[in-house]
């Protein structure tokens, strides 16, 4: 069985207004509403935990999308101790062996065919599988008045996108010990590196974009749109 954990407890404060990021429009839907339906809309995809700020008056109580269970939890200060007060708010019946696909409320161009090469790959992969993309621009190093100071390899470099892919028990584990040593992950993969294991990378849609400023947002208008 597997489950999706969706991380909404942002409070968006980069976009400046009073909406949180995760219930800005697109395509006339709310991006978390968009990031939902790309993973129950999956049939491999059994249920959503979502995680909510405490505080959250604007969640419209989903209990059910795509005949699938909706659950919510409260998330916490830092988007690994929402994806952690999720992964243990989890059914009972969702088992330490299964996998579970922990992905970005503000990522709404999620295409079911990366879903489906997502699991393929994290499956038959102990340590679990991320989506992801190699980095295609030149990397500069620069220093604090912007002028550059080298220029860096990207062979090998890859950037990090979601759903991320790994067992509910193995993850936990790993985001506990990253938290009693006091390192704030910024991804899930990285709490599993953590534990000396190696996640696999699958290459995913580059327009898979999470929005974080105001050309984002209105790239994901466009581009649900055009689907
Ligand atoms: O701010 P950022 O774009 O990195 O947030 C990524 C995701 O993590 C968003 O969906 C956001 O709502 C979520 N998040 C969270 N709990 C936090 C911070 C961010 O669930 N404390």
């Amino acid at each position: 069985m597997i489950w999706a954990v969706l991380p909404a407890a942002g409070r968006g404060t980069r976009f400046g207004g009073e909406v949180p990021k995760q219930y800005l429009e697109v395509a006339g839907r709310p991006l978390i509403a968009h990031a939902l339906d790309a993973l129950l809309s999956h049939p491999r995809v059994a249920g959503a935990m979502v995680a909510l700020s405490a505080d959250d008056a604007r969640w419209p109580g989903w209990t059910q999308r795509h005949g699938k269970p909706v659950l919510r939890c409260v998330g916490g200060g830092e988007r690994a101790d929402s994806v952690l007060a999720a992964l243990r708010a989890l059914p009972d019946d969702v088992g330490d062996d299964a996998l579970v696909l922990v992905h970005d409320a503000a990522r709404p161009n999620l295409r079911g065919e990366d879903i489906g090469r997502l699991i393929a790959v994290a499956s038959a992969h102990a340590a679990g599988a991320i989506l992801g993309a190699p980095l295609r621009d030149t990397l500069k190093r620069a220093d604090a008045d912007a002028r550059i100071v080298s220029t860096e390899p990207r062979t090998y470099l890859w950037r990090a996108f979601t759903p991320q892919a790994f067992r509910r028990g193995a993850l936990t584990a790993a985001l506990e010990a990253a938290r009693a040593e006091g390192v704030v992950v910024t991804d899930e993969a990285m709490a599993m590196e953590r534990m000396g294991v190696r996640p696999a990378l699958v290459e995913g849609r580059e327009d898979n974009l999470k929005v974080t400023t105001q050309a984002d947002l209105g790239l994901a208008d466009y581009l649900l749109r055009q689907r």
